[in-house]
This record gives structure tokens, C-alpha cells and sequence, in this order.
């Protein structure tokens, strides 16, 4: 299996899964830009079934050498920009990767894929992992999210994803690549980059630094445990139809204010002695995100009736055992964060 983007947040949790409980060979392909970051693989180094190299989806020379190196029956794309904020100051990155980046890796899979037997062709399997932000945004009484809504993206990062999914379903359709996508709702989990609104809380909630809420703080976000994500994905992989696409969604539509308290109220039981407590006092309201979609709400029947997936982690579970994660994970935070870190990646795995 061909996995790209697997030193991420989402890709990490994915490898690692793959790697406990089945028996396939897996080879990841990421260019360890700021989100990315060994670190949140140190546990299987040295693992005989895992192969890493750094290096661009933009790069067609070194796709189709992995492609011949390594003849992979399965790609799952996770490599992408990824965060909305830093979409509206830089564009530029997340067009080049998400769009081109995406037609680069369709362009080399469709080659390698037209040259396999015709049962290889068959089993073939490129699973595209995308968001549920490029339906764009729902006011507070309109139903959910469907596989069948009509795309609206509005903002860089969800207008780059959404120019990708149609590209991948562009070449089911046109050549018969046997493409999946998955649009999934927000994650959170371990090793998630301390950009993002939970990690970020966490981390500046325990260095008594104000905790960034931002406009009114009543935007709601449908969230689902990263576990739950990897599980829906491979499930995909494994039967989905090709040419479909399926949301995947956690049913947890929650205010931003009220994800943010119930941090606080949990580190208020396992950090009674902070330095500020109770951890509410950090909460700040500042300017809000130009252009912010106020609801995202996921409706999963389609893989729950067709696939039979639903997620297994409430949010209290899931955000309690994500809070103890970081909590016991200090230095990874410190280390991904660490411009000397960067710099020993950059120098240790220069391409
Ligand atoms: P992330 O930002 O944590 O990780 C992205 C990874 O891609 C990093 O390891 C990075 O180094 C790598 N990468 C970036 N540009 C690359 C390039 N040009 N070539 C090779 N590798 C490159 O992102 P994530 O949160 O793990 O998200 C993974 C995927 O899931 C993305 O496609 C994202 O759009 C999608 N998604 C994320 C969420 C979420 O809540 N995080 C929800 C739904 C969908
Ligand atoms: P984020 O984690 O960036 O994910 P996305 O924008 O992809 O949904 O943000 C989740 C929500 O939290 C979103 O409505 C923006 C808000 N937010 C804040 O209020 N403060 C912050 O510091 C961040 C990063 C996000």
C-alpha cells in the first residue's frame, strides 16, 4: 500500500493501525513540510513491513519510480495543506499541492495502474481522503451533509480539496481508475499538529497562555476521534464501490465555546495546580476567521447502511483519552514545534 501524507496527523494514526493489525506492506511517501514529522512515528522505526521516504506528490519522476519499485495494489491520499488559517495567508501551497499535487499522483497511479494484468486493474484501489468542508456551510436548521449536496467550498483550503475530489472522480469517470473518497468531518486524536483548535487548546491552556476563541465562538464543528476516520477509510478500501464517494461524520455537533470548555473542565480534574485555574480564565475571544463557516454537520448513513461503520468513541471518551495523550506527550508537542528539529529533518532526509 502506497499511503502519502503518512507523517501527519491523520496518516500517522493510519500507518501505525495498518501496521498492528494486518499483514500489509506499507510504503510512505511525505514531504515532511512543517505538519509532518517523523516524530509521530518513532515507535515503528525498524518496523520490515514499513518503508518511508521523503519526497513531493508534485514530483512525477519519484511517483513513478515508487510505482515501479514497489507495485503498489493500493494508494490512500492523505498528503495535503491541511489547515484553513494558514489557506488564507499562503493559497499558493495548497493549490500547488492539494490540486496539482493530487492530478500529479491521478496522472502516475492511471499510468501504472493501465500497464497491470487485467485482474490487478481490477483489485486496484486509489482512496482519496477528503473533508466535509468543501460542501461548505450550513445554517442552523438545514439538514446535514449529504453525499448528494451540492459542493460550495469557501475558503482556499476547502476550494483546493473540492478541485481535487472532482479530479479523482474525473478519472473514474473518464478512465476507469478505480478511485474512493471519503469526506470526513473534523478529527481529533494523538499527534495532531498543535495548530488545530483542540491540540492548541491543550497546549496553551497547560503553559497558562490565553486560549484563542475565535468571533463569537458559536461556530459548531461535527467531530470524530482519528481511530474512528482510520477504521471508516480502511472499510472503504476494502469495499467500497469504486466511483462512490461516503461521508463520514462523528454525529457530535458541538459549539467551538463549548469543545473549549470541556477542555478546560478536564484539565481542571488533572492539572488542579496550574498556575491558572480553573483553565477557563484563559479563554480569549479574538477577531474571527475571514470568511468562517459557521456549521458542519455530517449524515453517514451511506457507509453506516452500505459499509456497516459507525463510530466507536463518544467524544467524552475520545477527547478525555486525548487530553491524557498530550498530557503524557509533552515533548513530542515541544519537538514538533522546535525549529532545531526541523532543521535536523531537513538535513537528515534532504531530497
Ligand atoms: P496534516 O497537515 O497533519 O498532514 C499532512 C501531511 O501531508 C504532512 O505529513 C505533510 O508533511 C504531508 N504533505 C504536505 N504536502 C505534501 C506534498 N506536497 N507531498 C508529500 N507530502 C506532503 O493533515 P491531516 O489532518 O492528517 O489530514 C490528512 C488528510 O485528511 C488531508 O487530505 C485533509 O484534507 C484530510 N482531512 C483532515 C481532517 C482533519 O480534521 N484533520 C478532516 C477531514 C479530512
Ligand atoms: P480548526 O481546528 O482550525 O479546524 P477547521 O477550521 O478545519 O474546522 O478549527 C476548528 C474550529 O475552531 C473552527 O471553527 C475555527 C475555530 N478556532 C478557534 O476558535 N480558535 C483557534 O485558535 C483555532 C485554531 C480554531
Amino acid at each position: 500500500m502506497l499511503i502519502t501524507g503518512g507523517a501527519g496527523f491523520i496518516g500517522s494514526n493510519f500507518v501505525r493501525k495498518c501496521l498492528s493489525d494486518s499483514s500489509v506492506d506499507l510504503v510512505n511517501l511525505d514531504k515532511l513540510t512543517y505538519a509532518g514529522n517523523l516524530c509521530n512515528l518513532e515507535d515503528i522505526v525498524g518496523e520490515s513491513r514499513y518503508v518511508f521516504i521523503r519526497g513531493d506528490i508534485c514530483d512525477r519522476h519519484l511517483l513513478a519510480k515508487i510505482f515501479q519499485d514497489y507495485q503498489p495494489s493500493r494508494v490512500v491520499h492523505f498528503a495535503a495543506e491541511s489547515h484553513v488559517d494558514r489557506s488564507i495567508h499562503s493559497p499558493a501551497d495548497f493549490v500547488q499541492t492539494n490540486v496539482v499535487g493530487t492530478f500529479t499522483l491521478l496522472e502516475e497511479s492511471r499510468a501504472y495502474w493501465s500497464a497491470l494484468s487485467e485482474n490487478d486493474r481490477e483489485n486496484f484501489r486509489f482512496l482519496h481522503v477528503s473533508t466535509d468542508e468543501v460542501y461548505g456551510t450550513l445554517d442552523a436548521d438545514d439538514p446535514p451533509f449529504s453525499e448528494s449536496t451540492p459542493y460550495a467550498p469557501n475558503s482556499p483550503y476547502s476550494a483546493s480539496k473540492a478541485g481535487a475530489d472532482h479530479l479523482v472522480r474525473a478519472y473514474f469517470h473518464t478512465y476507469g481508475l478505480p478511485v474512493v473518497t471519503t469526506n470526513c468531518s473534523n478529527n481529533y486524536g494523538p499527534y495532531q499538529f498543535p495548530e488545530k483548535l483542540i491540540p492548541l487548546t491543550i497546549h496553551r491552556a497547560i503553559h497558562a497562555e490565553a486560549i484563542p476563541v475565535y468571533g463569537d465562538g458559536r461556530n459548531i464543528r461535527d467531530w470524530l476521534y482519528v481511530g474512528d476516520h482510520c477504521d471508516a477509510i480502511r472499510l472503504v478500501i476494502a469495499r467500497g464501490k469504486p466511483g462512490e464517494a461516503y461521508n463520514v461524520g462523528g454525529g457530535n455537533e458541538l459549539l467551538n465555546i463549548e469543545v473549549v470548555r470541556t477542555l478546560c473542565s478536564i484539565l481542571d480534574d488533572l492539572r488542579p495546580h496550574d498556575p491558572v485555574f480553573p483553565h477557563e480564565k484563559l479563554i480569549t475571544f479574538v477577531k474571527d476567521r475571514p470568511g468562517h463557516d459557521r456549521r458542519y454537520a455530517m449524515n453517514f448513513s451511506k457507509i453506516r447502511s452500505e459499509l456497516g461503520w459507525s463510530p466507536r468513541e463518544t467524544f467524552e471518551t475520545g477527547l478525555r483519552k486525548t487530553v491524557e495523550w498530550y498530557l503524557c506527550n509533552q515533548k513530542w508537542a515541544s519537538q514538533v514545534t522546535s525549529d532545531a528539529h526541523r532543521q535536523w529533518l531537513a538535513s537528515q532526509y534532504s531530497v
